[in-house]
């Protein structure tokens, strides 16, 4: 009897140690369970080497989990337009893979250019699901660094000069990115604005423009978009580097903003195994470990935050609450997606996401100017009733998908300007001809993904230019497609550009089509702005962006009418590189002297700057112990932020205050359905700390058909009228009177309304 007893009880005791343990077993593998439960449970369970694997790479784009915990790694991808094809374990070549082509979505300036969140919202999920379908975790993107100089090389990866517009488009993008399971990495944090000795410059600039300027899309990102992962720029800021930056990483992105998800290094942005260890980074990705300069072929182990890091730890030099830590920041990310249950599994080059990609460029696409050739006709697009159409011009067929640095795509189709107007043109019975006009860059390969293209050609710059203004004049409309490309100091990472002024003698190419037959349109496709000498002989102007696999599409669309355009510029464009705020103080605002970049212009920047046209004496002050001299502009721009046309008209009726809502009545007052931006901005009547003219404080896009009118609701919030006080280190609402600037370009706010926060 007694051993039938004891014999039931050990049983007992056996099953109830089962299912205590089975528990828990399975609390970090429990998706039900709370989150950060899971992570600790995983953590108590790794052993030290287990923790120092997973915080550094084990390829190109690879984090390795814990295999003998069934816990998953990571695969990261850039990002931020398209995924990118394979490449072989530890080189940067494409692994020659023929399933690994994507959907090449426009570039995140066209995609600022829609101001359109709910463009954002549809390209962070598109993209999100080709990321998922791809087996990706990490989408490396989007960038947000700012808009300073129209010679950064990456500006076309970024979303403009205004850091409320930024902000705004950022939050939806990381959102529809995350709602598959997939984290945004945002990008790069913090202030990598060139691409000029963009890994050894040092940058300084006052607390004022980098909370006010340069952060706020960043913050945003984080805190509303409740980004998962944030990756480290190159540079160095207050002479630390951004990847282990004590103050970036530690004291802002967690201690003020409260982020709890992984901060990655850029790929080779490591360079300390102290400061890594105690400065904040999570994940080290791509290091060169003889410092920043090359690397060996799989020196995983000899990561800053791998062997140097273990053998820390195992001398006594260091413990292991700062390794706990960054693990727990890695297991989290690793259950928000790799482990996510909830995740689908995506789809790759979808019909729905072609039409996605068509349709954000259509939106973003920028009629900058559109007048009629001779006066009583219309304007001279849309193109209507032309018989023979001349496309002149490299880029109407130069693949762009390929090329520019790290957003670089294997695209599975790339509709060139040409095949999208033969296709559109066909349709109305139009004959189109092309012919070259110059050429640029022939080149078609990156990292061995190839456009398959040859572009070569070897007529002289005369040759081409004879029979580009021969064949205009035959023609009823010349569409000149011309701009930037993706080559070396072009619109590519790596180097910033040279000059500010078309490449390969556009400038004159242009002149002279205009001179030949009046009725030509130019048409650019860059990430940034340039000179335009030939502005005021030219009728029309669009601004196309680098538009991806849709390009030809999309800009057909806009060309014909089919889309009415709606796109408004995310930066100013001025007449020249010396009228940029950047460029007024020499090398020591931009490139750097001996790698030291200062921001001069502090928190003038872009249109800040613009507004400042017609002030007598420059602006003086000091911030943060520094002396600023802001000289003003001697020039207007030639195109605001916020500017962009359409082809119909609108009105923008009287503005009146309901409580601490501004009502702002908007009509069609034109014969074609169209969307319309209207732009808020407040500025202060006076205040006691020095203030940009105006702000961007709110925006909104409307579509309205023919003779409709909508009536718009801006709510005014407090947090609209503060700035960072430097001294105190905190934002101070700004109080006293204020005009609200109501229109639809900052150089264009005709409704005005006063409002005084108390
Ligand atoms: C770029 C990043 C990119 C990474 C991985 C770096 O050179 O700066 O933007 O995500 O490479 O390709």
């Amino acid at each position: 009897m007694k051993t039938r007893t004891f014999g039931r009880i050990a049983l007992a005791v056996c099953f109830l140690l089962l299912v205590v343990f089975r528990s828990e077993a399975q609390l970090y593998l429990d998706s039900s369970a709370p989150i950060e439960q899971r992570v600790e449970d995983a953590l108590s369970r790794m052993t030290l080497a287990e923790k120092i694997a997973v915080i550094h790479a084990q390829s190109k784009f690879s984090s390795p989990g814990v295999a003998r915990l069934g816990i998953p790694g990571l695969w990261c991808t850039d990002g931020p337009h398209g995924i990118r094809a394979e490449v072989k374990w530890d080189e940067w070549d494409q692994a020659g893979w023929t399933n690994d082509s994507c959907m090449a979505f426009p570039t995140l300036t066209c995609l600022a250019a829609t101001w359109n969140t709910e463009m954002a919202l549809l390209y962070g999920r598109s993209i999100g699901e080709e990321a998922l379908y791809r087996g990706k975790n990490v989408l490396l993107g989007p960038g947000v660094n700012i808009y300073r100089t129209p010679l950064n090389g990456r500006n076309f990866e970024y979303m403009g000069e205004d850091p409320y517009l930024s902000s705004a488009m950022v939050v939806p993008y990381v959102q529809g990115v995350q709602q598959n399971g997939v984290a945004a990495c945002v990008k790069h944090f913090a202030l990598n604005d060139q691409e000029d000795g963009r890994h050894v410059v040092n940058v300084t600039l006052s607390d004022r423009a980098l909370y006010e300027i340069y952060l706020p899309a960043f913050q945003a990102a984080v805190q509303e978009g409740k980004a998962w992962s944030i990756m480290g720029a190159y540079n160095r800021i207050w002479g630390q580097y951004a990847c282990h930056n004590h103050r970036l990483l530690v004291d802002i992105l967690r201690g003020e903003w409260g982020f709890d998800g992984a901060v990655v290094s850029d790929w080779g942005g490591v360079s300390n195994t102290d400061e890594a260890i105690h400065n904040g980074l999570d994940l080290e990705f791509g290091s060169w470990t003889d410092g920043l300069t090359e690397g060996r072929s799989n020196s995983y182990d000899y990561y800053y935050l791998a062997k140097p890091y273990l053998e820390k730890i195992q001398r006594g030099e260091v413990g292991t609450k700062e390794l706990d830590d960054k693990v727990r920041n890695v297991l989290r990310l690793i259950f928000r997606t790799s482990m996510n249950p909830d995740r689908g599994f995506g789809s790759l080059c979808s019909e729905a996401h072609a039409q996605a990609a068509r349709t954000i460029a259509g939106e973003g696409i920028v009629l900058l100017k559109n007048a009629p050739v001779k006066k009583q006709q219309p304007a001279l697009l849309p193109i209507e009733g032309r018989k023979t159409i001349l496309v002149v011009g490299e880029n109407a067929v130069k693949q762009m998908t390929v090329g520019g640095g790290s957003s670089s795509l294997k695209a599975k189709y790339e509709v060139s300007p040409l095949d999208g107007i033969r296709e559109r043109a066909a349709q109305c019975g139009a004959e189109v001809r092309y012919v070259r006009g110059y050429v640029g860059d022939i080149g078609g390969e990156y990292n061995g993904v190839t456009t398959g293209q040859d572009l070569r050609d070897d007529r002289t710059p005369a040759e081409l230019t004879d029979e580009a203004v021969n064949a205009a004049k035959e023609a009823d409309i010349v569409l000149f497609i011309g701009g930037l490309n993706k080559a070396d100091h072009q619109d590519a990472e790596g180097a910033d550009r040279l000059q500010y002024e078309l490449p390969y003698g556009q400038d004159a190419l242009i002149s002279a089509l205009v001179k030949a037959n009046r009725n030509t349109a130019v048409i650019i496709l860059s990430g940034n702005a340039y000179a335009m000498p030939w502005l005021k002989e030219v009728p029309a102007l669009v601004q196309a962006w680098f538009n991806g696999s849709e390009t030809g599409h999309a800009l057909a669309d806009v060309l014909f009418g089919d889309v009415n355009p709606s796109g408004h510029l995310p930066f100013t464009i001025m007449p020249a590189l010396e009228d940029y705020p950047s460029h007024q103080y020499g090398s020591a605002a931009y490139p750097g002297i001996d790698n030291e970049v200062e921001y001069k212009e502090d928190l003038f920047v872009g249109y800040r700057y613009a507004d400042l046209f017609g002030r007598k004496k420059p602006l003086r002050y000091t911030a943060d112990g520094r002396e600023y001299t802001i000289n003003p502009p001697q020039r207007r721009p030639l195109f605001a932020f916020g500017h962009g046309l359409s082809y119909t008209t609108f009105e923008l009726g009287k503005a009146t205050l309901d409580g601490n809502t501004v009502v702002v009545r908007v009509r069609n007052t034109g014969t074609r359905e169209g969307k319309q931006v209207v732009q808020l901005y407040a500025a202060p009547a006076k205040s006691a700390a020095v203030r940009p003219v105006k702000e961007l404080k709110a925006f909104r896009k409307v579509s309205l058909r023919p003779g409709e009118e909508k009536e718009l609701r801006f709510e005014l919030t407090e947090t609209m009228f503060r700035c960072f006080d430097a001294g105190a280190h905190e934002w101070v609402t700004d109080r006293g009177q204020y005009t609200l600037l109501i229109g639809t370009a900052s150089d264009n706010t005709p409704i005005k309304i006063a409002y005084d926060v108390q």
